[in-house]
């Protein structure tokens, strides 16, 4: 970093005047109040509209942040482009999408759907994400406990944080699992239809999808992810190599086309970066080859999206050529 920094060599050389506009958008959308707080669990609904935090960190490890960056939030779905990641770095790409597609589905996250073949659209909605964690389950390691295998899967995601710690919020886990009628519809659902390896247990793989969805992290761990990401799976903090380039080609495609629920077409006309958002209020935003952004805010749009989170986004991109076409 040092050396780069004298050979002014940064991918961002001139990354103080770039932090000032990170700075207009992050206070012009603070000012925005629109959207609401998921409800449909009470841990949730607790969350204030207020917090608004965004951090960025590029592929050569400078970072900022702004706002409500050390605040913990679940990753709720934006543990789906991580897990995805996990199970084709462990399983390969090619065991991974003999279960699953790569379609974007054109209905809800949750909607009760499979595609032609029977198989989950893709890992990003729930019927996907569902699956992958059964085949992180059944596939990888079978011989661990759920115990292990919750452990193996913590320190596997924050190997992509450069090691910083996750935490897991078991109030937020206890919920989910009382208020997930639909995802269980949706577990038995593709049992009925063969969708599972053999020896999957469907009880075990349910908890393990919440348990996900119930981890804990920040802005500013969060950016790290998504710059690993951007730099073709190796951690810009420690240097460790975490994906291979191919997984994390298909993690962005995946996010590039469905990883904005029913809005990610129109994100990928408008924005034109891979994304991922989560019910928390939390986005995951990549720039390939330039730097991972995070930004968390509860209060979301009709279809789910961090209403400030698409903001800075399309504000970013007004004053940025990261769309990628
Ligand atoms: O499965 C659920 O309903 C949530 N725990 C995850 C929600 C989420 O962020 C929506 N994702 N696509």
């Amino acid at each position: 970093l040092i050396t780069r920094a004298f050979r002014s060599q940064f991918v961002i050389p001139d990354f103080q005047d770039f932090i000032k506009d990170i700075e207009e958008i992050y206070w012009t959308a603070k000012s925005n109040t629109d959207g609401k707080v998921a409800s449909y669990i009470p841990q949730l609904a607790r969350a204030s509209p207020e917090n608004w935090g965004v951090s960025v960190c590029t592929i050569d490890g400078q970072r900022f942040s702004i706002g409500d960056v050390t605040v913990p939030f679940t990753l709720q779905s934006c543990s789906k482009p991580l897990t995805y990641a996990m199970a084709l770095e462990t399983l390969g790409s090619d065991v991974v999408h003999k279960y699953i597609g790569t379609e974007p589905s054109g209905r809800n996250f949750n909607e009760l759907v499979l595609d032609y073949n029977m198989k989950p659209h893709n890992p990003m909605i729930n019927a996907g994400a569902i699956l992958v964690c059964a085949l992180l389950k059944t596939l990888d390691k079978p011989e661990m406990t759920l115990a292990e295998k919750f452990d193996y899967v913590m320190s596997f995601f924050s190997r992509l944080a450069g090691h910083e710690l996750l935490s897991f919020n078991n109030a937020v886990f206890l919920s989910e699992r009382e208020a997930a009628d639909r995802n269980y519809a949706l577990g038995f659902y593709m049992r009925e239809h063969k969708c599972y390896p053999e020896k999957t247990n469907l009880r075990e793989c349910m908890d393990f999808y919440f348990q996900c969805c119930s981890m804990e992290a920040n802005c500013d761990i969060m950016s790290i992810m998504a710059a690993t990401l951007a730099n073709g799976g190796i951690c810009p903090i420690t240097d460790e190599k975490v994906l291979r380039p191919d997984s994390v080609r298909n993690v962005l495609s995946l996010m590039h086309s469905c990883g904005m629920y029913d809005y990610s077409g129109q994100f990928a006309f408008k924005v034109g970066l891979p994304a991922k958002s989560g019910v928390s209020g939390a986005m995951l935003i990549v720039v390939p080859n330039v730097m991972g952004i995070c930004t968390w805010s509860p209060p979301l749009d009709p279809l789910g999206n961090s209403c400030r989170g698409l903001q800075f986004c399309e504000d970013l991109i007004m004053r940025f050529n990261f769309h990628k076409y």
